[in-house]
């Protein structure tokens, strides 16, 4: 049983926030650790918007890689267990993911706003066109905005994720901040799990959760950067603490 329990009653309101710590049980890479995929690529050559356009083809590479890898993989239990509570609370949960392996999406998550976009989508670096579901491996040719080309002009596409230096979407952030404002009218509940809490505006959320006086909780493999932000603190691996973290009081139906 983990140290902490996060109790639901049918007043609570509850946003999570999963970064690439809740993959790693699923074999997908995280980030910042030893051997994590930005100690071996760089990311201002592959997650800015400069490194696009000074090598393409290096950047879609990457991204080809991590698409066949994350399509290898699949989700694991803490996946799942954030499924299942979306099946519990209804719209009373919102799931917030850094992550663009899809996992929540193939688990059966469905309220769910991915803010740093996906790896199985594509949009033109130049229009304003939305990005379309893709899976392709890009190796040799590199793939041109056709809505581009019949106006005369070109544009590659690009992999749909968010890079560094990049603004997430506004309609996302507005979800966001709704869902908080819904819940301070009852009871808010904010859960990080398994991100380092190093990139905003994901890592502030835990701010505006506590400002709207928001319980906080933290799950994760090792003590976050934003730690002293958090209520609770439950180390451990999330495919073995989320299943066992939740504690329901009254029926706990769809609001
Ligand atoms: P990080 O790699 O920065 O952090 C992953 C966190 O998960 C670390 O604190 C680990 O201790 C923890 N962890 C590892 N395995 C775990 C497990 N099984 N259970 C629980 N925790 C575990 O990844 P993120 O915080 O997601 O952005 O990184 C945030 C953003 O930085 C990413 O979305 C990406 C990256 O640059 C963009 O690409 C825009």
């Amino acid at each position: 049983m983990p140290a902490a329990r996060v109790r639901l009653d049918d007043e609570t309101f509850l946003l999570v926030l999963t970064g690439a710590g809740v993959s790693a049980e699923s074999g997908v890479p995280t980030f910042r650790s030893g051997g994590g995929l930005w100690e071996n690529h760089p990311l201002e050559q592959v997650a800015t918007p400069q490194g696009f356009e000074a090598d393409p083809r290096l950047v879609w590479r990457f991204y080809s890689e991590r698409r066949a890898q994350a399509a290898q993989c699949e989700p694991n239990p803490g996946h799942v267990a954030l499924q299942a509570l979306e099946e519990r609370l209804g719209e009373r949960l919102l799931l917030v993911t850094q992550n663009v392996d899809g996992l929540h999406r193939r688990a059966g998550s469905r309220r769910l706003i991915e803010i740093h976009g996906s790896l199985f989508a594509t949009r033109c670096a130049r229009c304003q066109r939305a990005p379309f579901a893709d899976d392709s491996q890009v190796t040799a040719t590199l793939p041109e905005c056709e809505l581009c080309a019949a106006s005369g002009r070109r544009a590659l596409l690009r992999p749909a994720v968010v890079w560094f230096g990049e603004l997430l979407d506004p309609e996302h952030l507005r979800a966001i901040e709704s869902f908080i404002a819904r819940g301070r009218r009852r009871r808010l509940v904010f859960l990080a799990v398994g991100t380092s809490g190093a990139v905003y505006p994901a890592a502030g959320l835990v701010d505006n959760a506590r400002a709207a006086g928001g319980e906080t909780f933290l799950v994760n493999a090792d003590p976050a950067d934003n730690l002293h932000r958090f209520h609770h603190f439950v180390q451990g691996q999330s495919g073995h603490v989320l299943p066992t973290l939740f504690e329901f009081s009254g029926p706990t139906q769809r609001a």
